[in-house]
């Protein structure tokens, strides 16, 4: 039989995991992929990390050159995650002959067109299935599956982190922060939370999908990001009254020639499809010309489920060197006359609004005349309580409206006297 080596560099969460199933299930491995798939070196610089995994002495490497060198090796993981030293390593195997798989969305959301590019020069293919969704296998299934479509729009919860404390924050009516809390106990938001619930988390999963999806690459600056951070339990519960959940969506929907990136929290009828994927699971809606509309859904971080898209990939080139002698670099398809990422303020959305102002005649009507002469038209409007004199909440739902306009409206609303606080503004989606 003939014989892939895999190098893994990473020994962290994912790659504790791809290592030890890599030995532990060798033989099915091997047998599924019809060659025979071994780990033959694995390096982090935290020596306990192997030690801990119970990994044979003779596949620990001193450092991260000896695997990018090592002239028997054919696959090199990448799971150490960030950018560098993750790029060069890269880069290094590549220029070594080896093909790559790694579940690095932050490098391949920044540097993926560089990266194909030298693959491609190569002759040697990078597989990141894990870099998006973890088990949910949303790159083969763009990639391959759904590739005959044109694909009009997706959007995904792409961050379990803020996925569990939205779905804990509407469940138990607890704050933001107890929520961020439970998550952060179980394990799930980093210690440092930003990248989750901050959205550049989903920023990065979204680039890649996009490049996927719409064939364009675009770089996590031209992506509209507003994350989780400042959502407050009442709008959860305002917007359920009206029939809606409160997700944190990453979007990208084709307008002619060109393409809506965002990530913001959103309302969604709470009756769609993906209002169901609670806790810190994850899925992506997509739509295409041939398809119509399909949900992917399943995990979407961990030790297993990222390890077993790694390992996928693993196992896809394996097969492709055991059929060819070596597997074909990825091709990114045309742009599919997408010519520009579209501005935020070109967005034509629905939106909830809250404004904290002072229960007296007239403030509805300031309010409203303002809307009116940004042509913002009002579908439904709520005062939530009657306080006299006192500042309450009054809930409106719009139609239709330009984004550009919502924002001048609302910097006018914001300076009226008997306007108390910044208006809180979610967009709706359908
Ligand atoms: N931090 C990510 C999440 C998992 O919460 O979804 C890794 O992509």
């Amino acid at each position: 039989m003939k014989k892939v080596n895999v190098g893994i560099i990473g020994l962290g969460t994912v790659g504790g995991g791809v290592v030890r199933t890599l030995i532990d299930k060798q033989a099915i491995i091997s047998d599924k992929a019809g060659i025979a798939v071994s780990v033959v070196k694995v390096f982090d610089s935290d020596t306990r990390k192997a030690r801990d995994l119970h990994i044979p002495q003779g596949l620990i490497a001193s450092d991260a050159r000896e695997v990018i060198d090592d002239v028997n090796i054919d696959i090199l993981v990448e799971l150490i995650g960030g950018i560098q030293p993750a790029n060069d390593i890269i880069i290094g195997a590549l220029c070594n002959g080896k093909h790559i798989v790694t579940a690095n969305k932050a490098l391949i959301a920044s540097y993926g067109k560089e990266l194909f590019e030298i693959a491609e020069q190569l002759g040697c293919s990078i597989g990141f299935e894990a870099s998006v969704c973890g088990a949910v296998p949303v790159i083969k299934i763009l990639n391959e599956s759904f590739s005959a479509n044109s694909i009009q729009l997706l959007y995904g919860i792409v961050n379990g982190t803020s996925n569990f404390i939205l779905s804990r924050m509407a469940l138990h009516h607890c704050s933001m922060k107890d929520a961020l809390k439970e998550a952060q106990a179980r394990g799930l938001a980093e210690a440092n939370p930003k990248l989750d619930i901050d959205g550049g988390d989903a920023c990065h999963k979204l680039c890649i999908l996009a490049m996927l999806a719409f064939g364009k690459f675009v770089k996590p600056g031209e992506v509209y990001v507003e994350g989780i951070r400042q959502l407050d339990l009442q709008d959860m519960i305002y917007a359920k009254d009206w029939g809606y959940d409160i997700k944190l969506l990453a979007v990208g929907k084709r307008i002619s020639n060109s393409l809506e990136l965002r990530v913001h929290p959103t309302l969604v009828p709470a009756d769609h499809l993906i209002t169901s994927v609670k806790g810190e699971d994850n899925a992506v809606f997509i739509k295409g010309d041939m398809i119509g509309e399909s949900m992917l859904y399943g995990k979407g971080a961990g030790r297993t489920p990222a390890a077993s898209s790694v390992i996928s990939d693993i196992m896809d080139i394996s097969r492709n060197i055991g059929l060819s002698g070596t597997s074909s670099p990825f091709r990114i398809r045309k742009t599919e006359g997408i010519l520009k990422i579209a501005d935020i303020g070109d967005l034509v959305s629905r939106y909830y609004l809250r404004f904290l102002t002072i229960d007296e005649p007239g403030v509805l009507a300031a309010v409203s005349s303002i809307l009116a002469r940004n042509k913002i038209s009002i579908a439904t409007v709520s005062q939530i309580a009657r306080k006299q004199g006192q500042a309450v909440p009054i809930v409106m739902l719009t139609h239709e409206a330009k984004e550009s306009a919502m924002n001048k409206a609302l910097k006018v609303i914001d300076r009226l006297p008997m306007v108390k606080a910044k208006t809180v503004r979610i967009r709706i989606e359908k």
